[in-house]
C-alpha cells in the first residue's frame, strides 16, 4: 500500500483508507458487531493505515468498535474522528466546554490518551466564519488532547473560511467523478499551504462502483432511503447530490470510458488518487470484499491525461447541472 505523508506532520497514511461512518449502523443500514471486526481487519490487512469516523456515528458506536479494535491492534493506525453535529454542540453551542467534552468523550469510546486528528463537522458557516471554534481547536491541541486538528466541509466556501485558520491541518472534502469542483478551486491552495485533503464520498455513496440499477430500494435506516433528496442533512451527501436515477444513468455512460481491465470502484479511486494534492480517500464499506477491493486502487497506473480530459468535459457537459445543493 502507497503512503501520503499527511499535510504538515510527518506522519505517512495509507493513500486508501476506509471512511467508518458504516459501523454505526444507522446511516447504511444494519451492520452486526462481527461484520465491523471483519471489516476493519481486512482494511489492516490491505495495508489500510487511515481510519475516519465521528461521534455522530451510530451515537459512538463507530467509535468504540473502533477503540475495541485498535486496543489489539500490533499495527500503527492514524485514526481521524470529527465533533460538532452532536448533541451540546450543534448548532450553535460551540464553546470551548462543548467541544471539551465531546473531544473527551471521543478520547474515552476510542480508548486513547490523544486523538491523532480531530475535524469539524461540516459546522454551520457562521459559526466558521466567528472563528473562535479555531481557538477552541487550538487549545484542545496545547492540553494535548488532539495532535490536529482540520475541517470537514460541504463546500468551498466553508473550506475558504477556514483556510487562514491558524493550525489547521486538514480538509474533508466530497471530491469524485460527479463533484470535481475541489481539484479546481481548493486543491492548489491547499497543497501550498500543505495542508492534508481527505476524500469522501468516492463512490458516490456506491453509485460509481457501477453496481445499482436506478431500481434498488434501500432499508428505512440507510441514508440513501431518508437523505435521498436532502431530507435529513446537505443532500451532497447522499449520491453527491445527484437524483439517484439520473446517477445511477451517468454512472452507467461512464463504462464508455473504462479502461480495458478495469473495473468501476477502482477507476472511481485511481481517478482521485491521481490529484497530487489527495492524501488519502476513505471509501466506506459494509463488506470485507469491497475494502479488498477498494485497496487495489492503489496498485494500478495512473490514468491517462487524456482520460482525464474526457472525463472533466464529461463531468462538465453532462453532470455539473444535476448536482444539487451547496457545492
Ligand atoms: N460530513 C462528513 O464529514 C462525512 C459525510 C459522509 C461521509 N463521511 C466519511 O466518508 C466516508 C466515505 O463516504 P461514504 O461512505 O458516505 O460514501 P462512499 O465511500 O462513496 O460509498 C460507500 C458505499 O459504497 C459501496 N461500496 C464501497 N466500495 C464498494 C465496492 N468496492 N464494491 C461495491 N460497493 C462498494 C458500499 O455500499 P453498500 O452499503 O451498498 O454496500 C459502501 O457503503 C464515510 O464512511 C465517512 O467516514 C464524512
Amino acid at each position: 500500500m502507497n503512503t501520503r505523508t499527511f499535510g504538515q506532520t510527518s506522519r505517512p497514511v495509507s493513500e486508501v483508507g476506509l471512511g467508518c461512518w458504516q459501523l454505526g449502523s444507522d446511516c447504511w443500514g444494519d451492520l452486526s458487531e462481527t461484520a465491523a471486526e471483519n471489516i476493519l481487519r481486512a482494511a489492516v490487512d490491505q495495508g489500510i493505515t487511515f481510519i475516519d469516523t465521528a461521534d455522530v456515528y451510530g451515537a459512538g458506536r463507530s467509535e468504540e468498535l473502533i477503540g475495541r479494535f485498535i486496543r489489539d491492534c500490533p499495527e500503527e493506525l492514524f485514526v481521524a474522528t470529527k465533533l460538532g453535529r452532536g448533541p451540546g454542540t450543534w448548532p450553535d453551542g460551540y464553546t470551548r466546554e462543548s467541544l471539551t467534552a465531546a473531544t473527551e468523550a471521543s478520547l474515552k469510546r476510542l480508548g486513547v490518551d490523544c486523538l491523532d486528528l480531530t475535524q469539524l463537522h461540516c459546522i454551520p458557516q457562521e459559526e466558521l466564519h466567528k472563528g473562535e471554534v479555531f481557538a477552541h481547536m487550538n487549545a484542545l491541541q496545547a492540553e494535548g488532547k488532539i495532535r490536529n486538528w482540520g475541517a470537514s466541509v460541504e463546500d468551498i466556501d466553508q473550506a475558504r473560511a477556514c483556510l487562514d485558520a491558524e493550525g489547521l491541518s486538514s480538509f474533508q472534502v466530497i471530491f469524485n467523478i460527479f463533484r470535481q469542483k475541489p481539484a479546481r478551486e481548493l486543491f492548489d491552495e491547499a497543497k501550498a499551504r500543505n495542508i492534508a485533503i481527505i476524500v469522501r464520498l468516492p463512490m458516490a455513496s456506491g453509485v460509481l462502483t457501477g453496481k445499482f440499477t436506478g431500481t434498488e430500494s434501500f432499508a428505512e435506516n440507510d441514508h440513501r432511503n431518508f437523505n435521498a433528496d436532502g431530507q435529513l442533512f446537505n443532500v451532497g451527501e447522499t449520491f453527491a447530490g445527484i437524483p439517484f436515477p439520473k446517477a445511477v444513468e451517468l454512472a452507467q455512460r461512464l463504462e464508455a470510458f473504462l479502461p480495458e481491465g478495469l473495473a468501476m470502484p477502482q477507476f472511481a479511486l485511481r481517478w482521485i488518487l491521481d490529484h497530487e494534492a489527495v492524501t488519502t480517500v476513505i471509501p466506506g464499506a459494509t463488506r470485507v470484499s469491497q475494502v479488498e477491493s477498494n485497496a487495489r486502487a492503489n496498485a494500478i497506473p495512473a490514468l491517462s491525461a487524456e482520460l482525464h480530459a474526457k472525463l472533466a468535459a464529461f463531468y462538465q457537459e453532462y453532470v455539473h447541472s444535476h448536482i444539487r445543493g451547496v457545492y
